[in-house]
């Protein structure tokens, strides 16, 4: 259900729908496919069956703190702290990973050849780059160069007891800076660069942050707010290959380059000053849903125990294996999976959502994108990802048509058939057919090496989870976890093929459920117990920075000294100690005569409408039923227009015609009592809106997730008077 409007324009940017991926087979290959396709599975189908479903990953724990119904990882008795003895802080694991891998690729980057500017119909330029082979360095030479880093930070001028901020796209002098601080135990803040300017300023205030580390490229934004950035002393700037940004004076700040920096290091190197392991890492700024971003304060425990934690659970992680880096080390999901890249010696190759695909926006035609010329083993991806490419290859099949199409169905649905369990199918001789004339074309839009991804930041459809196991052929661990909790709380494991669950909780924290009665969430509810889902454990951060009040709200310390998290998730945890988020306390309305509403489960039987790109339901407690905002999807608004005879000049003013909310209206009817809505919760008026909600315009978030209180401030007026449109007739609720 991605909305192609709404995507963040760097997703957009991989643009796969131009890949090449699949040449006409002719008749032989069909013929040899369906033939195979329907003797090997009669062969085999005794084999195999059902031993990976109903295999016990969580079990039911007895812990401290509030009463609940608590789980722990099937695996590990006791709670996983760190990846092995001595690696208690991130500064400690990384020197002695260096030393373990010293010979070992370690970090990678792609070499400028050219760059030149396309301009496009529309007169808009935009660059296209030519990228080389990856340049590596060893775990040795890095190690030297975040030593030098440390010292020369310190030489440079930075005064250690204040605090460092990067703001920066991720590269490989984002991942040194941020080991060089931390072996001098400086905190380090991160910024999310889409969170914007005021957020940026508002972080770097609060956090003091005394030297600033940016792309080259960010200079002259600084430079234009240096008069709201009073902290900052110190600039350390990336170099670009193919300009050098003037260092000197800037907004009456010292200024130097990451080379310089490193320089100063090497010539007069200063002695490390490691942290303990409940020194605060980082302070990880991130959206609130509403006001200013909130600072979450992690220690160099909560980084360790998530990372020893993931690395129990990724089968043979080791030095064969590639890692892509491509999403922002700001991001708490990003900077978890380089950690525990980097303690198993992985090799991890820079890339950017810019240039991932030989397809991708910013690929000069003919030259290849990252995931070509790495090949990685391991993937990182959010949902949105996830979805865009396999819209891509169904409208590339769509596209072909004929026996392309055909094959490609044939297979597609034995595979799923097997995935989905009716047969053995799953890892037989047929699999290997299939792989081999369908979906090796497929794969290598991803380099055609991936063994498994890591998924993580919103729920995956189970649809696209499918179509990624099928396609790419590589299992998906779906994570679940915060800022808050590292990310560490719960990851679906290799084996597990079941959809629209996030695993059972990782070894470095328990997960429990507490009873939300109000809300009408139970740990006694069959069939599954029900509640809002409490993380507790190594994984679980310091709380907020300077924001005493709303960490006491959240956060809680046991008897036994346990740190947990109160999600605001609603879960339920199924019988083989797999977590399902199933809500969202803050999405709950009460409505008028007391019963509660959930905003998001109505959403999401909604959205399933042909005619929904996105949509937000409204409620308040003064009223008995529910009213909705709908951005229609274009096309299929547009179809019915034509076919009812709808006349209209432009897709607004179809918008406006009450024709057209009328078909909505009714078609997602049907779908609320497909979906067994009850009456309450389904919407009773609708508003159409014309224009697509992007996360540019801060009304969803880069994972395309609503943004409920900005969309609410923003429709306000809509909201009102959608509401007051209704009146309800006394007792029973009836809407006249
Ligand atoms: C920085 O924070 C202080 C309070 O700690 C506040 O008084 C000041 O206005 C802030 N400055 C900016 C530029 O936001």
């Amino acid at each position: 259900m991605a909305n192609q409007n709404a995507m963040p324009s760097w997703l957009k940017s991989l643009n796969i729908n131009n890949i090449y991926f699949m040449k006409d087979h002719g008749e032989y290959g069909v013929v040899a496919a369906i033939v195979i396709g329907i003797l090997l599975p009669i062969l085999f189908s005794t084999l195999f069956l059902g031993k990976r479903r109903g295999k016990v990953r969580g079990v039911p724990v007895k812990v401290g703190g509030e009463a609940g119904y608590a789980v722990r990882n099937a695996r590990k008795k006791e709670l996983v702290e760190v990846p092995w003895k001595g690696a208690t802080t991130m500064a400690h694991l990384f020197e002695q990973s260096c030393k373990k891998y010293t010979n070992n690729q370690c970090l990678g980057t792609r070499k400028l050849i050219g760059k030149d500017f396309v301009t496009s119909s529309d007169g808009r330029k935009f660059e296209k780059v030519h990228l080389g082979e990856y340049e590596w360095e060893t775990y040795g030479q890095v190690f030297a160069r975040v030593c030098n880093f440390a010292s020369g930070i310190l030489r440079f001028g930075h005064n250690i007891d204040s605090r460092v901020a990067i703001f920066a796209d991720t590269r490989s002098e984002w991942l040194i800076s941020l080991q060089g601080c931390f072996r001098q135990s400086i905190t380090v803040v991160t910024i999310y660069a889409t969170l914007g300017e005021d957020a940026l300023i508002h972080s770097l205030n609060e956090t003091q942050v005394s030297t600033l580390i940016c792309d080259s490229k960010k200079l002259k934004m600084l430079d234009a707010i240096s008069s709201k950035l009073p902290s900052i002393q110190n600039i350390i700037y990336f170099e670009d290959e193919d300009k050098d940004a003037s260092s000197g004076s800037l907004g009456n700040w010292k200024t130097a380059s990451f080379s310089e920096v490193e320089k100063l290091g090497k010539e007069s190197p200063i002695e490390p000053s490691f942290p303990s392991k409940d020194a605060i890492a980082v302070v990880m700024y991130t959206s609130g849903s509403t006001g200013l971003p909130k600072g979450v304060m992690i220690t160099h425990g909560n980084i360790v125990a998530t990372t020893a934690a993931v690395i129990t659970v990724i089968p043979n992680l080791g030095t064969k294996d590639v890692y892509l880096a491509y999403l922002p080390l700001a991001h708490v999901f990003e900077m978890a999976a380089e950690s525990v890249m980097l303690a198993t010696g992985i090799a991890i190759g820079y890339g950017s959502p810019l240039t991932l695909t030989d397809t991708s926006n910013k690929i000069k035609k003919g030259t290849k994108g990252d995931v070509s010329v790495l090949k990685p083993t391991l993937l990182t991806a959010v949902p949105a990802i996830l979805d865009r490419i396999r819209e891509g290859v169904v409208s590339k099949v769509e596209e072909k048509g004929g026996i392309v199409k055909n094959l490609f169905q044939i297979a597609y649905n034995r595979r799923l058939a097997a995935v989905k369990g009716s047969w053995l199918g799953a890892w037989g001789i047929e699999k290997l057919v299939w792989d081999t004339i369908v979906f090796k074309k497929i794969r290598l839009l991803l380099g055609g090496r991936i063994r498994f991804m890591l998924c993580g930041g919103a729920p995956l459809s189970g649809d696209s989870q499918h179509f990624i196991n099928i396609c790419i052929g590589a299992p998906i661990g779906q994570g679940y976890g915060l800022t808050e909790t590292f990310a560490g709380a719960a990851f679906s494991e290799w084996d597990d093929d079941s959809v629209g669950r996030v695993g059972p909780p990782l070894p470095c924290a328990y997960i429990k459920l507490v009873s939300w009665e109000e809300g009408g969430y139970k740990t006694s509810d069959k069939p599954m117990p029900r509640g809002e889902v409490v993380v507790g454990g190594f994984s679980v951060t310091g709380g907020y920075f300077k924001n005493q009040e709303k960490t006491n709200e959240v956060y809680k310390v046991d008897e036994n000294g346990l740190r947990w998290f109160y999600t605001g998730d609603i879960g339920q945890f199924h019988p083989d100690g797999c977590l399902e988020i199933i809500d969202r306390k803050k999405d709950i309305v009460k409505l008028q005569h007391g019963e509660y509403l959930s905003l998001g489960k109505v959403e999401a039987v909604l959205s399933t409408c042909n005619y929904v790109d996105s949509v937000m339901v409204h409620a308040d407690p003064f009223h008995n039923y529910c009213v909705a905002l709908i951005v229609p999807s274009r096309k299929s608004l547009e179809n019915w227009a034509q076919q009812a005879g709808t006349e209209y000049k432009d897709f607004p003013e179809l918008c406006s015609k009450t024709e057209s909310t009328n078909e909505v209206l009714q078609a997602i009817n049907k779908v609320a009592k497909a979906g067994k809505l009850q009456k309450s919760e389904i919407p009773a008026k609708i508003k159409l809106l014309p224009d697509p909600w992007t996360p540019e315009s801060g009304l969803v978030t880069a994972a395309l997730k609503i943004k409920r209180e900005q969309l609410k401030a923003k429709f306000k007026d809509d909201l009102k008077k959608l509401l007051s449109l209704l009146r309800v007739n006394g007792g029973g609720g009836t809407i006249l």
